[in-house]
């Protein structure tokens, strides 16, 4: 088979440039894999010297969720591919851009625009793919709230329509507690718009990231490949911890990837996707997908033979994929832990000693105590070991301000 990839050389005439919105600690690897394959890489965020901007071709600023601003970069740019690594972008914006055939949407504009929206991605899986979800309703003022509640029940939870990170999100067990979760769903949306959804509790053993990659195959055809399913644990609504493989029985385990498989061909497009779900002994729920690497997959970097930003960088340049796990491995968050502007980490010596650790400092300007500043990761003969020596090396790691 004659191959119809070529690779140019970056900064000349024949690069191929590839455009990150969201240049954090997922991009910035992205772009590290992108540059090992000798592509040329645009970082941009909203603010300077994000992680993916120190290691990139280029490093814009600009505030992403105006379109305007994004089409004049990249018109100024003129990136071959659009690899969108966050959700608050101004999505409509890439549907018109992929429409004019300007520049490739990764996976696609429609797959970024539905998932950056609750509503739109739950309508989706639930509704039209007929996935199980748990009940959900949509509420926009504080009575519709808690007639939404009456249907659905309690416990519940209650989330921005549009956030990440579990960022207004709250679990709500009666209805003296409905008015302040509103209040703070509100606080947490990232665009001001007072719309939530409300979920019934799902009661779930465990939770995993099935991630999921579209890539094209031998024959020319778009494929996908399954990694291994990862397991974690998340303090309020945001991850702490992973690990890879997650033990679980073969039919949850045929479950997961059946829903992953219909959510991604619906999305369509190459690239990886994180698609969320909750186990329950053999039952299987869809929780969210991304259309990008997802953070507990950041465990990939020790576990797979090709990390999940490698997985990313090749499928979105039509290049085979091995999703092959070559180890059990964790991952343990390392917060700031303190608010101050350039900070310093101690004991990195004491935690590279933990056997089979590694680290990731991702260089953020501005540490916040909540922040992920950092992620440990380890091997084991299984993931109980490779969690304990996670956390046991993301403990070694402490924050000081500089001195
Ligand atoms: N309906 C639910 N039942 C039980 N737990 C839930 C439910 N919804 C969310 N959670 C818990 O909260 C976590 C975060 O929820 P979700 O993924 O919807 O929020 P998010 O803000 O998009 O988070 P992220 O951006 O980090 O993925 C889930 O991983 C799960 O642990
Ligand atoms: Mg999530």
């Amino acid at each position: 088979m004659s191959s119809r990839i070529t690779i140019g050389t970056p900064l000349s005439p024949s690069a191929i440039k590839v455009m990150l919105l969201g240049s954090g600690e997922l991009g910035k690897e992205v772009i590290i894999a992108l540059q090992r394959l000798g592509v040329e890489t645009i970082a941009v965020d909203r603010y300077p010297d994000a992680p993916g901007h120190q290691v990139a071709h280029r490093a814009h600023v600009i505030n992403m969720a105006d379109g305007v601003a994004l089409r004049a970069l990249i018109e100024q740019e003129r990136p071959h591919i659009i690899v969108p690594e966050i959700e608050a972008i101004a999505t409509a914006m890439l549907v018109e851009i992929e429409r004019e055939g300007l520049a490739r949407v990764i996976p696609t504009a429609r797959a970024a625009q539905l998932t950056m929206h609750r509503e739109g991605i739950r309508r989706l899986a639930a509704e039209t793919l007929g996935l199980p979800t748990s009940p959900y309703k949509f509420a926009d003022s504080l009575e519709e709230l808690r007639a939404a509640i009456d249907v659905v029940g309690y416990p519940c939870v209650i989330k921005p329509v549009m956030s990440s990170s579990g960022k207004g999100q709250s679990k709500v067990d009666n209805a003296d507690e409905v008015e302040a979760a509103w209040n703070y769903a509100a606080s947490g949306s990232r665009v001001n718009q007072g719309r939530v959804i409300v979920e019934g509790f799902v009661a779930f053993d465990y939770e995993i990231t099935q991630l999921t990659v579209r890539a094209v195959g031998n024959n020319g055809e778009i494929e996908t490949h399954f990694c291994e399913p990862i397991g974690h644990v998340q303090v309020h609504g945001d991850y702490v911890e992973s690990w890879q493989p997650q033990a679980m029985p073969p039919l949850a385990l045929q479950r997961s990837r059946d829903i992953a498989k219909k959510v991604t061909d619906d999305l369509g497009g190459l690239g990886i996707f994180g698609v969320e779900l909750f186990i329950k002994g053999d039952e299987v729920w869809f929780s969210e997908v991304s259309p990008r690497p997802h953070d507990t997959g950041m465990v990939t970097m020790c576990s797979q033979v090709q990390s999940e930003f490698e997985l990313h960088a090749r499928a979105i340049l039509g290049l085979p994929v091995n999703t092959t796990l070559r180890a059990p491995g964790a991952s343990a968050v390392i917060y700031g832990q303190l608010e101050a502007q350039g900070i310093a980490f101690t004991g990195v010596d004491e935690a590279l000693r933990v056997p089979q650790s590694d680290l990731r400092l991702f260089g953020k300007p501005e540490s916040f105590k909540k922040r992920r500043m950092g992620v440990a990761l380890a091997n084991g003969k299984d993931t109980d070991e490779a969690r304990e020596r996670a956390k046991l090396a993301a403990s070694k790691v402490v924050p000081i301000k500089r001195r």
